[in-house]
C-alpha cells in the first residue's frame, strides 16, 4: 500500500479501505507522508467525497491518533454540546449551568475563538482569575463535586486533526460534509460524554449556507454519533443574524449571566432552553421535553442556575464579585455609537459580517497567536423584524482601536439589511435530525 494508489483511487472515485484510511492517518500523523500528497487527497475527497463508512474509518483513526479521555469516573450520563461554529454565541455559558442546576453532569473540553467566530475559553478568561487550564484529574473531580466542569483541550487529543484542519484551510477543503464531520466527531468521541447536541448553523455566518447542507452535514454527524455509541442529536438552527445582542468576549459573558437572571435575549433563551431540554431527555432525567422544559424555567425563576454558573467560576478560581456586579467587566475604553441612515424593517444582519468586524475590533484572532482585547465586540441595539428609524441606534461598538472604526461603522450599516417587512416569522430552529 502506498500514499500514490490511494489518491489516485479516490481520484476515480473508488472506496477507501479501512486498512487504507489507518495507513493515510498514521502515516501523515508521524509526518512520513507529506504535505502535498495529503493536499491532493483532501481534493479528490472534496470532489468524489467518502461514503459513510468511509467516514466512519477516517473518524475512528483520527479518535486513535491521540489520547483518549476516560469520563466513566464522572457519575450519570455525561452531556455536552458542540456548535459548528456561530457569531455571538454564548450558549454553552447558559446551558452548562442550567443542565447542571438539573443535576445532570456536563463536562465540555471548549476551543478558542478562531477566524470570525468565538470561542468559549476565550470569553471564560474575561472573567478575571478564571483556571480553563485544568488536569484531567481535576476535570473529573470538579464534574464529579459541583455537575459541571469547562476547560481548554488538555492532552495530545486528535492530533490528526490538527494537522489535517490546518491542511484544509490552507487548501479550500475545509467545507466538505465528511472532513467536517470527521474533524468535530473524533474530538467529541475522545473525550467522551456519553450524550451529544449538535448545534449545527446555517446561514450566512456558517460553513453550511443552505438548509439542505446543514441537513446533510447533521445526518452524516449524528449517524457517526450512533455508530460510537454515543446518543446523539442536531439541531439546524439560524444563523441569519447574530444570537442575542452582544457579539464579543466579555459583553458575551454578561449576555449570559443577564440570561441565567432570566433577563436575556428571546433568541438566546429560547435556543438555550431547546438544546438544555433535549440534553435533559437524553441524558435519561426526563422523558419528555416539556417535563424538562418545566424544570429548567423553574430553575431560572429561582436563580439557581445562576448559582451553579457562580459555583462553577468560583470551582475554577475566577472571582465572582464580577458576576454580582456586572459593571466590574472592564469593556474597551473607546465606546462608539452607530445610528441607521435608512428606515424600515430588518430583514436579516449579516452574520458572517457582524463577526468580521468585531473580530477586526479586536475581540477574535487573525491568527491562531494572535492575542485578543475581552472588553472589545459589539452590543447590538436592534434585531430580525424590529422597525428602525433614520438615526435610531443600531449598535454600539467597543474597542482600542480608533483606526478601525470607520470601517466597522460602514460594515454594520451594510450588514443591516433594512426594508419591507418579513413575510415569514424569523425561525431559529429549523430542523432536528
Ligand atoms: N469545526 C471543526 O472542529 N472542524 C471542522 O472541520 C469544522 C468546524
Ligand atoms: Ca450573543
Amino acid at each position: 500500500m502506498n500514499m500514490y494508489e490511494i489518491i489516485e483511487e479516490k481520484k476515480l472515485s473508488k472506496n477507501l479501505s479501512k486498512e487504507e484510511i489507518d495507513y493515510f492517518i498514521k502515516g501523515y500523523t508521524n509526518g512520513e507522508i507529506p504535505d502535498y500528497q495529503v493536499s491532493a487527497l483532501l481534493m479528490a475527497i472534496y470532489f468524489n467525497g467518502l461514503n459513510t463508512e468511509e467516514t466512519y474509518y477516517l473518524t475512528d483513526a483520527m479518535v486513535n491518533s491521540g489520547d483518549r479521555i476516560d469520563l466513566s469516573a464522572i457519575d450519570g450520563i455525561k452531556v455536552d454540546k458542540h456548535s459548528t461554529g456561530g457569531v455571538g454565541d454564548t450558549t454553552t455559558l447558559v446551558v452548562g449551568p442550567l443542565v447542571a442546576s438539573c443535576g445532570v453532569p456536563f463536562a465540555k473540553m471548549s476551543g478558542r475563538g478562531l477566524g470570525h467566530t468565538g470561542g468559549t475559553i476565550d470569553k471564560l478568561e474575561s472573567i478575571p482569575g478564571m483556571n480553563i487550564d485544568l488536569s484531567i484529574a481535576e476535570f473529573i473531580e470538579n464534574a464529579n463535586a459541583i455537575k459541571i466542569a469547562i476547560c481548554g483541550q488538555t492532552g495530545d487529543i486528535t492530533p490528526a486533526d490538527k494537522k489535517l484542519y490546518a491542511l484544509r484551510d490552507a487548501t479550500a477543503t475545509v467545507d466538505n460534509v465528511s472532513l467536517i464531520s470527521s474533524s468535530i466527531l473524533s474530538k467529541k468521541i475522545a473525550v467522551g460524554a456519553d450524550a451529544l447536541i449538535l448545534d449545527v448553523k446555517t446561514g450566512s455566518g456558517a460553513f453550511m449556507k443552505t438548509l439542505e447542507e446543514a441537513r446533510e452535514l447533521s445526518k452524516m454527524m449524528v449517524d457517526l454519533g450512533h455508530k460510537f455509541n454515543r446518543k446523539t442529536v442536531a439541531l439546524i438552527t439560524n444563523m441569519d443574524e447574530p444570537l442575542g445582542y452582544a457579539v464579543g468576549n466579555a459583553l458575551e459573558v454578561i449576555e449570559a449571566i443577564n440570561t441565567l437572571r432570566g433577563e436575556g435575549p428571546r433568541d438566546l433563551i429560547e435556543l438555550c432552553l431547546n438544546l438544555s431540554s433535549k440534553l435533559l431527555v437524553l441524558s435519561g432525567k426526563f422523558n419528555s421535553e416539556i417535563e424538562a422544559r418545566k424544570l429548567l424555567n423553574e430553575n431560572i425563576s429561582a436563580g439557581l442556575g445562576l448559582e451553579k454558573f457562580k459555583e462553577f467560576v468560583s470551582m475554577q478560581g475566577g472571582d465572582i464579585s464580577y458576576i454580582n456586579d456586572l459593571s466590574k467587566f472592564e469593556l474597551s475604553s473607546i465606546k462608539r455609537e452607530i445610528y441607521s441612515n435608512s428606515e424600515g424593517y430588518v430583514k436579516k444582519i449579516d452574520a458572517l459580517e457582524i463577526g468580521e468586524v468585531s473580530k477586526n475590533l479586536g475581540a477574535g484572532r487573525e491568527t491562531k497567536d494572535s492575542s485578543i482585547d475581552l472588553g472589545a465586540g459589539i452590543l447590538l441595539n436592534k434585531k430580525i423584524d424590529d422597525f428602525v428609524k433614520v438615526g435610531d441606534l443600531l449598535a454600539t461598538v467597543y474597542t482600542e482601536k480608533e483606526s478601525e472604526i470607520e470601517r466597522a461603522k460602514n460594515t454594520i450599516l451594510s450588514a443591516y439589511k433594512i426594508g419591507e417587512e418579513n413575510k415569514d416569522e424569523y425561525k431559529l430552529v429549523l430542523d432536528e435530525i
